[in-house]
């Protein structure tokens, strides 16, 4: 490769890095830096405190080059002034005792923080999340609630996640709520997090997983307490029947194209578990683990061809008349 194309490769890379940059830092990429809870709070003081300290010995170090540089090379023996620390003091004192006390006083509150990350808090809240090619699994044991890909909590309490995997190894990480946790073959491992305040909070696979780990997504939405009972007590009714003669063709449809036999629809012959479970599918912000807003247009787009937005994914085309595809989109959206 000659420099010309070399300069000229740089040159198209540079919009390239502008944007990946700028995407990092968009509204729709949250940051372990701006915590919304106090483990995300306690992981943020520690990055912060490492942040301060690699500053504090770079600042340090460079001082010292541009001393160095600008005292000059000593030539002779007895030339220049005398200095006061010897270079062994100096080489104790620079490469060995400041590294043990840093390394050791940052092991000490890494460890500390890790410690109070893993205490059960009295009166958590118990969820199961699994992961699978490319989906979340959400399970309220004590409350008997399924659902998927969108995680309601109350706002204010403590929260304990068991983590496990259908398949490959997962990693689950939600930036402004808590540091991550793997979820790995035949292991139960434990997340434990808080919100401070209702809203919605992003969370990603962050351990590639495979051809769409970049669209295994999910929301952690933090409700009022009194909401979250609301909407845990709503999930855990039958779905009942369909509350429009077009939602009731639209279940007819479900059926007959065996969609149960990968999808779930609590108190319905659907039973399915291939699939993420539907019973409060019209409640959903999005389809496909955050790869679509959950829209009629979208939706049609995905029952069509799933494959199109997100290939590799298990569900397969459906080949469904018009009508019949209106009154399907009729159902999903009336099950709540
Ligand atoms: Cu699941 Cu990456």
């Amino acid at each position: 490769m000659s420099a010309a194309s070399g300069r000229c490769r740089g040159g198209r890379l540079w919009p390239l890095a502008v944007a990946v940059l700028a995407a990092a830092c968009s509204d729709d990429s949250p940051s372990a830096l701006d915590p919304k809870g106090p483990n995300a709070e306690r992981i943020a003081g520690v990055w912060w405190l490492m942040f301060g300290l690699a500053t504090a010995v770079y600042v340090v170090v460079a001082g010292l080059i541009i001393a160095a540089a600008m005292r000059g090379r000593r030539t002779g023996e007895g030339e220049g002034r005398p200095s006061r620390i010897t270079d062994s003091g100096f080489i104790w004192v620079g490469g060995v005792i400041a590294p043990v006390v840093i390394l050791g006083g940052l092991a000490v509150v890494t460890v500390s923080t890790t410690n109070d990350l893993r205490r059960v808090e009295p009166g958590a809240l118990r969820i199961e999340v699994t992961g699978h090619q490319w989906w979340w699994e959400v399970r309220y044991p004590d409350d008997d609630v399924v659902t998927a890909n969108e995680i309601h909590i109350p706002a204010g309490r403590s929260v304990e996640i068991g983590l496990r995997t259908k398949d490959v190894i997962h990693s689950f990480w939600v930036p402004e709520l808590a540091g991550k946790v793997d979820q790995i073959p035949g292991q139960h491992n434990v997340i434990r997090l808080k919100a401070d305040e209702p809203g919605t909070y992003r969370g990603f696979c962050a351990e590639f997983c495979g051809l769409q780990h970049a669209k295994m997504q999910f929301l952690v939405i933090a409700d009022t307490p009194a909401d979250f009972t609301r909407w845990i007590t709503r999930r855990q009714r039958p779905s009942g029947t369909p509350p429009t003669e077009e939602a009731a063709l639209g279940q007819v449809v479900f059926n007959r194209n065996t969609c149960g036999a990968c999808h779930t629809v609590r108190g319905t012959d659907a039973r399915g578990t291939k699939g993420p479970d539907l019973s409060d599918f019209g409640d959903r912000e999005t389809i496909g683990a955050v790869s679509l807003d959950n829209n009629r247009k979208n939706l049609a787009e995905w029952i069509k061809d799933p494959q199109e937005s997100k290939p590799g994914n298990l569900m397969p085309p459906s080949h469904l008349a018009p009508d019949e595809l209106e009154a399907l989109l009729d159902y999903l959206e009336s099950l709540r």
